[in-house]
């Protein structure tokens, strides 16, 4: 099929890479001219595992195609998939005059009808607009459009294996035609027909992913409520870890017991630092104020997001307890990103704790394997290292703050030698605490015994 991506963020390159590797024709649009003169250079903007060699194979192929010429995008293609960004408006709300810019282009570029699917995330709803300003904005030409809701369920640092490999692709259709073609869209991946770069053990899949067929309003909540759930998952663990630091306990024995009974699974129970990056935290948001406007107060969300912004509290907490005065000290960050294998440092607990430590008077030094250009952007004046070695060098306390994995294996002696005082507070837990007791380390982490 031709198939049309509008957006070329995470969630608009990976489907217009993946849908490439599936067999479609693919264009991919954006309205940022640099962005595709960048990937029309054979460059990938973001940091995202096996996306470059996905691009450059279906480029090379052309199979796949960047172009700023949304109108030309629109008209050659039967499909059209929108993954502009919805960001967080000051009130919570998600911001979709990107969405409503491109019905406009659609509607008035299209000279035959076209299958148009969402797969931002929205409110629930925005299907319903989406129609309505489609048969608006193009009333002249008489053109006709399906819509359908396809939300995205990848995860940054293993996008590309989340959607060729994903455990339920979800469409909101009104008709059988949309539901048909958007099998037939899923059909390579659903029936496993696409080499997978990422060498997944269970590929080609033995079992078909769940195609399930659901109304636009329920495609559209099932995003936000899958995201808010998550959150709250993470919430309950940073709580509990919380309670077993006053009471004795140890959350990884907790959540790991917790995890094996198949109605809770273990993930999502990690304690520290809590949830940040581009989706849980605006998801999250923008539930709360949808369940506000429907006339509800969905105050369970409200507290897993106050206890989600308090982490930041209880991390300065443990510094400062152990610091006494953090103004004039020196401390380095092991991580910047919001995960580890990303780059993506938006609303990313490291960021808020950078911005926190400058205000308290500290020298702030910092190392990440693949975020830090993005972070100078933001804090040109923190001092950026080679890497974790160069960090801890004369640091009065080293603070991890992803869990990437190059940091589990780091030499902790040659950091407890180097270091000014060799204080380490891990907000990943990403440490053994009687390995780097034994070492001879201050070491705090979160809701773990010391
Ligand atoms: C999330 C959803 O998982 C994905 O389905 C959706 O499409 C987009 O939003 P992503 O934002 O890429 O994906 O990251 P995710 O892996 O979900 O992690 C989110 C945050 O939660 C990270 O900051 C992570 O460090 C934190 N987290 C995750 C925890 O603190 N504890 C956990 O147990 C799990």
């Amino acid at each position: 099929m031709r198939i049309s991506i509008i957006g070329c963020g995470y969630v608009g390159l990976v489907t217009g890479a993946c849908l490439a590797e599936a067999g479609h024709e693919v264009v991919c649009t954006d309205n940022d001219a640099a962005k595709i003169g960048v990937l029309n250079q054979g460059r990938i903007p973001i940091y995202e595992p096996h996306l470059d060699q996905l691009v450059d194979g279906n480029r090379k192929k052309e199979k796949l195609v960047f172009t700023d010429n949304a109108s030309e995008a629109v008209r050659s293609s039967s499909a059209i998939f929108i993954c502009v960004g919805t960001p967080p408006l000051e009130n919570g709300d998600a911001d979709l005059s990107a969405i409503d810019a491109v019905a406009r282009v659609i509607a008035t570029e299209s000279a035959s009808p076209k299958l148009v699917i969402e797969k931002s995330t929205v409110p629930v709803q925005t299907g319903q607009q989406l129609k309505q300003a489609l048969a608006v904005y193009g009333r002249k030409a008489g053109v006709g459009f399906r819509i359908a809701s396809n939300p995205e369920f990848l995860r940054e640092g293993t996008a590309v294996e989340d959607f060729l490999h994903p455990d339920r692709i979800v469409v909101g259709v009104e008709d059988e035609t949309t539901e048909r073609e958007l099998r037939e869209i899923y059909g390579p991946i659903l029936d496993g027909k696409f080499n997978c770069p990422v060498h997944n053990p269970s590929c080609p899949p033995h079992e078909q992913p769940n195609f399930v067929v659901t109304t636009i309003n329920s495609a559209e909540l099932i995003k936000h409520a899958s995201n808010s759930f998550l959150a709250l998952k993470i919430s309950y663990a940073n709580a509990l870890a919380d309670m077993c630091e006053r009471l004795g306990a140890n959350v990884e024995e907790v959540t790991r017991a917790m995890g094996l009974d198949p109605r809770i699974r273990p993930e999502f129970l990690r304690a520290g630092l809590g949830f940040g990056g581009f989706c849980l935290p605006k998801d999250i948001q923008a539930f709360i104020r949808l369940a506000e406007r429907a006339g509800m107060d969905f105050a369970l969300l409200k507290e897993a997001e106050r206890i989600n912004k308090q982490r930041i509290a209880r991390f300065l907490e443990k510094t400062r307890n152990s610091l006494w005065v953090v103004k004039g000290k020196r401390v380095g960050m092991l991580g910047l990103a919001f995960k580890p294998n990303t780059d993506d440092i938006r609303f990313a607990p490291g960021i808020e704790l950078i911005r926190r430590f400058l205000s308290e008077g500290a020298f702030v030094s910092a190392y990440d394997p693949a975020a830090m250009d993005k972070a100078r952007a933001i804090f040109p004046e923190i001092s950026y290292r080679q890497n974790a070695y160069e960090v801890a060098k004369g640091a009065d306390a080293l603070l991890i703050v992803t869990e990437w994995q190059e940091f589990r294996g780091l030499d902790w002696e040659r950091i407890y030698d180097s270091m000014a005082r060799p204080l380490v507070i891990d907000g990943r837990n990403l440490l053994d605490p009687a390995v780097m007791a034994r070492l001879g380390f201050e070491y705090h982490s979160f809701g773990r015994p010391e």
